[in-house]
């Protein structure tokens, strides 16, 4: 199997000097995860033999270069480029990437710009590698895409193909509050466009905890255990924290002179991108209080920060630069002698074995991010410390500190708390450092960067595997399609059971207005005049409103889940069976006091049914309240001739014995069928399924598990089927 992964960025990132291509390593957690992921594979257990990169090359590229550089890149890096231009990438790239939702997403609503422009060309770049992927991809392809550039690219790609689609956010998903500031229009798309995977993983419980709750409360999905049912797949929402590659850090050899560590002058180590999010500014300022606040370290310790340049093409990116300039020179200027510099500072990137010289010869590692999805260099560096020396201080608002607890987690808001950690950290006993950094280094090892990409992987090709099984058994295919037609022409008597809403009509968000079209009718009248057909319409609506609706055809038809029935050529309606609706005098107080609680929910009262409906109530507050309502009702009704159903945002108090599959048996008993169809699309046309006879054809709209034995997509599907029949 190949692993195609789709990311913004490359690897690599190709420019043009004096007509020379070079090529340099691109930055961040992601390329640098995935790159060695890629490079153990082989060496270790993995279901994936093959794989290709797509992404932007990191610039624009003349056109005639095009042809020669995808080859290079191909052949060297195992890599597709996908070439977009300035223009699109200035608005998308520095656009609403890096200037919408990165602020947004690591919790700087302040620095964040909401331009329509930007969002319209944010969907073109993903319609973009859309058609790129289709060029490239094989039928036997996993798709992996990765990261915030790319969140509409699930729902688009799944659209045109089959294969399994998983997406993993490198950073945070925000908290509902955060993430609802996104105009309407692009909120929901991202939304939409993710759960057209078919697994999307995030680094932390929360996150996708946050993404569920906007799931739920933007889109109104509901979830089981982290699933969300699709009409056409499932999509599960699932944490896999990014390992890295712990045996590379720990065992690579560097010169033991570059790593020892100097006893008489303590290195404070930080590593990242030059990005606001990192709370370089706190650290500095926390580094300066230490210093006043403990004079006995003053020539003893400095701090030595490796800062990669990043997205300098970003205002708020400059001016951290500045600040961070400043700030250096300030410190410097009024702590440092001529034999000591408090801060030094790099700024470049350096290749991991420099880096791991770095994090061996660091006394503490100083990560003060104010938010980051994980930060992988703090997992880099407790795996690098081979003699187990060396003490971790690191930001609670990082993914990585889940994992990390035995290090010292601070609040880096606090400049305080960061000044008085690395007065504790310098004085940790070597014993309790080597006790911290052992367990930390086990669930490192363990977990590691390999284990991650394959539980995801596996979890993809699993979750796909389930649903297509489920789907394809159960799937109306052309074949099952034919045969269906071919015994309704063929057949005596023939029996057409088909619920209304969802099935004949769309589900619409007020249930007023779910009239039936003209050609609705018209298919009806049809149907029902070929002689050899009764037309059954089963709802669980009123006897007047399907009166009102449906009242003129000379058809079946039966309210409320079966109290009632109409037969074909009469005006009257009867009951089906005695009934008595006292049951309702308990029922119904109750149902007013949850009323009371629950805004926007409300009761509809009918002859022998009283249903408490809560689709327009508050999603979240509303499925706190189910449960108790569900269990009240439960409880008084076991002594009472009435039973409890719950549908979809509904929950229906009916007289016992009274249901869809009660009623499909009248219906049937009433002839002899050799043809029997039932077509439903809700929670109570469960039951119609249930009571079917083998011989007969049932038939669920939507995907989820039914009692029926086949299912068709959607509402149209119905319509077309019954269209089919009326030939
Ligand atoms: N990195 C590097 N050279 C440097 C600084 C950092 O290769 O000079 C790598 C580092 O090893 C880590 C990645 O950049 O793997 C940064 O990932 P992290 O998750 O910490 O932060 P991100 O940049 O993704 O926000
Ligand atoms: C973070 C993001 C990555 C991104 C990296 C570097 O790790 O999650 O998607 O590639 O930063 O940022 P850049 O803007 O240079 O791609």
């Amino acid at each position: 199997m190949r692993l195609l992964i789709v990311s913004n960025r490359l690897p690599v990132v190709v420019s043009k000097d004096n007509g020379e291509f070079t090529m340099t390593k691109s930055a961040g957690g992601l390329v640098s995860g995935m790159s060695d992921f890629l490079a153990g594979l082989g060496k270790n257990k993995s279901e994936i033999k093959e794989y290709v990169w797509m992404g932007w090359p990191g610039n624009s590229v003349e056109k005639e270069d095009e042809d020669h550089l995808r080859d290079r890149v191909r052949e060297e890096f195992n890599a597709s480029p996908v070439f977009l231009s300035k223009k699109l990438m200035d608005k998308v790239y520095l656009g609403f990437c890096n200037r919408t939702i990165w602020p947004l997403f690591h919790y700087f609503p302040n620095y964040a710009r909401f331009d329509l422009e930007f969002w319209e060309e944010y969907k073109r770049m993903n319609e973009i590698f859309r058609d790129e992927v289709l060029k490239e991809l094989r039928e036997d392809d996993i798709i992996w895409i990765h990261d915030y550039h790319l969140m509409l690219l699930p729902a688009l790609l799944r659209e045109k193909v089959q294969n399994p689609i998983g997406f993993f956010l490198h950073i945070p998903f925000p908290s509902y509050e955060m993430y609802r500031m996104l105009h309407k229009e692009s909120r929901t798309a991202i939304l939409e466009g993710l759960i057209g995977a078919d697994l999307v993983g995030f680094h932390t419980h929360d996150y996708t905890q946050h993404f569920l709750r906007c799931v739920l409360r933007i889109l109104g999905k509901e979830n089981h255990m982290g699933r969300i049912s699709m009409p056409d797949h499932t999509v599960e929402a699932e944490t896999f924290p990014m390992g890295i590659d712990f045996n590379k850090f720990n065992t690579m050899n560097v010169s033991p002179h570059i790593t020892t560590k100097n006893p008489k002058r303590k290195m404070v180590l930080s590593v990242d991108r030059l990005d606001y999010s990192k709370g370089i500014i706190n650290r500095l300022k926390g580094f300066e209080l230490f210093l006043e606040k403990n004079p006995e370290w003053i020539g003893k310790v400095y701090l030595n920060m490796i800062v990669v340049p990043s997205r300098t093409g970003v205002g708020s990116y400059k001016k951290i630069k500045s600040r961070l300039d400043e700030l250096v020179g300030q410190i410097n200027g009024n702590f440092g002698s001529m034999d000591w510099t408090p801060v030094i500072y790099q700024y470049t990137s350096l290749p991991h074995k420099q880096l791991i010289a770095q994090y061996r010869k660091s006394h503490v590692a100083l990560l003060t991010p104010l938010r980051d999805g994980m930060n992988l260099v703090a997992k880099e560096y407790i795996a690098s410390l081979r003699d187990q020396k060396g003490v971790l201080i690191l930001s609670e608002f990082t993914g990585a500190a889940k994992e990390l607890s035995e290090s010292v987690i601070i609040n880096p808001n606090n400049i305080d708390e960061i000044a008085d950690s690395i007065s504790e950290a310098l004085v940790i006993p070597v014993k309790d450092q080597i006790r911290r950094n052992k367990i930390m280094q086990k669930r490192l090892k363990r977990y590691d960067v390999t284990k991650w990409a394959n539980d995801f992987v596996n979890a993809l090709v699993e979750n796909t595997r389930v649903t297509r099984d489920s789907l394809s058994k159960k799937f109306l295919d052309p074949e099952l399609y034919k045969k269906l037609v071919s015994e309704y022409r063929g057949s005596k008597n023939r029996i057409v059971i088909v619920n209304y809403d969802g099935t004949l009509v769309p589900f619409t968000k007020y249930p007023a207005m779910a009239e039936p079209p003209d050609a609705l009718l018209g298919l009806l009248e049809t149907l029902d005049s070929q002689v050899k057909t009764d037309i059954v319409i089963i709802s669980g609506r009123g006897k007047d409103e399907l009166d009102e609706w449906l009242g003129e055809l000379p058809i079946n038809l039966t309210a409320e889940h079966g109290s009632w029935i109409r037969e074909a050529g009469r005006k009257e309606w009867r009951l089906l069976k005695p009934l008595s609706s006292e049951w309702k005098d308990e029922v119904i107080p109750i149902l007013e006091m949850y009323t009371d609680r629950l805004p926007g929910s409300f009761i509809q009262e009918r002859d022998y049914s009283v249903a408490w409906h809560y689709h327009r109530a508050d999603i979240e507050q509303a499925s706190q309240l189910v449960k108790e309502v569900n269990d009240h009702l439960l409880s008084i009704t076991t002594n009472i001739s009435a039973h409890v159903i719950h549908g979809s945002k509904v929950i229906e108090v009916s007289n016992s014995g009274i249901n869809k599959g009660e009623l499909a048996m009248h219906w049937l008993s009433r002839k002899e069928y050799d043809f029997i169809l039932a077509i439903g699309a809700g929670w109570s046309d469960e039951l119609l399924f249930q009571t079917m006879p083998e011989h007969a054809w049932s038939v669920k709209v939507g995907l989820s598990q039914t009692a029926a034995k086949y299912i068709i997509k959607e509402q149209k599907d119905a319509i077309s089927l019954l269209r089919k029949l009326g030939e």
